[in-house]
């Protein structure tokens, strides 16, 4: 067995050579990168897909790759293993979880869904393999309301891990829900105090804002939406300027996008201008490279597990096709 390379040996390289080593490795392997919206910029540039997590899922389930790089969280590149049993899926740090998921263990949603028997579980795709497969249908923050939509009214559900994003879609469509009550710390850090403290030192300013923030918060926004669905916004609206109340990663592609207008990270608090996502950030460029080189970390998942987390995976990307 050929011993790993270690940071050590690609230490002395600098920023451009890693970006030109992924980008001559990544056709040696026949191998895409995937990276979600919150990860650096340098990791965006070396992406050949950089999008939400619908669009990431979509991606994952259609290519001729053999190897996926998964720049983002664990449960994404999880998520690209389900529906790619076949291919080598590896991720630059495997340290990268998503809190919000890891606050919904397994035999805890077990016992909330046996106390609930009559109820269907529609699940975030944050969430882990093991969630997914005691589930029914998964879904995102851009297919959703969509999603619930297509349920009978007398249906009962139970929707989690996110108690924000469970209440605004109890809200947009009308429908009674038992939720789970997880968060995500990012988006749970904006309040509404300093939201409308940064509407009034920017006047003219948009609030657009990601539903996994509190109801006090996105009471205030002209646009609620997923991180595409922002994205997409900012470009369509005539505003000049918007205060952006999810992860700041984002506004990397917004200014790309629309160079002229002016984003404003919400503030998290007056000494904390931005509510970053660590674990996004643990995908550096020279974490990537190495992961190529090595071919890990991999990510795995039990055959057994796979098959029934895949149920609600598919049934989600039928539903919002
Ligand atoms: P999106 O599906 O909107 O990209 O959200 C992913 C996420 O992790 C939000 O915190
Ligand atoms: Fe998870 Fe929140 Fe980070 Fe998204 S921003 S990956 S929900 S911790």
């Amino acid at each position: 067995m050929t011993k790993p390379i270690q940071p050590g040996d690609i230490g002395h390289l600098s920023a451009e050579e890693l970006l030109a080593n992924v980008r001559d490795l990544k056709k040696e392997l026949n191998a895409i990168i995937l990276a979600h919206y919150y990860t650096l910029p340098e990791i965006q540039q070396a992406a050949d897909i950089v999008g939400d997590s619908l669009a990431l899922a979509r991606a994952a389930e259609k290519n001729t790759a053999d190897v996926i790089v998964f720049a983002g969280v664990y449960f994404m590149a999880e998520t690209a293993k389900i529906l790619n049993p076949g291919k080598l899926v590896i991720m630059p740090d495997a340290d990268a979880g998503c809190p919000l998921a890891d606050s919904c263990p397994e035999d805890e949603f077990r016992a909330f869904r046996a106390a609930h028997p009559d109820a269907i579980a529609i699940t975030y795709i944050n969430s882990t393999a093991a969630v997914k497969a005691l589930s029914d249908i998964t879904c995102t923050s851009s297919n959703a309301e969509h999603i619930i939509s297509q349920i009978p009214p007398e249906q009962k559900i139970i929707f989690g891990p996110d108690r924000n994003l469970g209440a605004y879609l109890m809200k947009k469509t009308g429908r009674d829900m038992l939720i789970w009550q997880g968060y995500c710390y990012v988006h749970d850090a904006f309040a509404e105090t300093y939201m409308v403290q940064a509407l009034a030192m920017h006047p003219g300013s948009e609030l657009i804002a990601h539903p996994e923030c509190r109801e006090e918060v996105l009471r205030h926004a002209s646009f609620v939406g997923s991180t595409a669905a922002l994205l997409d916004y900012t470009q369509k609206s005539p505003s000049r300027s918007f205060i952006v109340a999810t992860e700041p990663g984002i506004i990397y592609e917004m200014q790309l996008r629309s160079p002229s207008k002016l984003f404003i990270p919400a503030p998290k608090d007056p000494g904390n201008p931005r509510s970053v996502c660590r674990q996004m950030k643990l995908n550096s460029l020279d974490r990537m490279y190495l992961c190529m080189l090595n071919r890990k970390p991999e990510i795995t998942v039990d055959e057994k597990l796979r098959e029934a987390a895949l149920k609600p995976i598919r049934r989600m990307l039928e539903m919002s096709a």
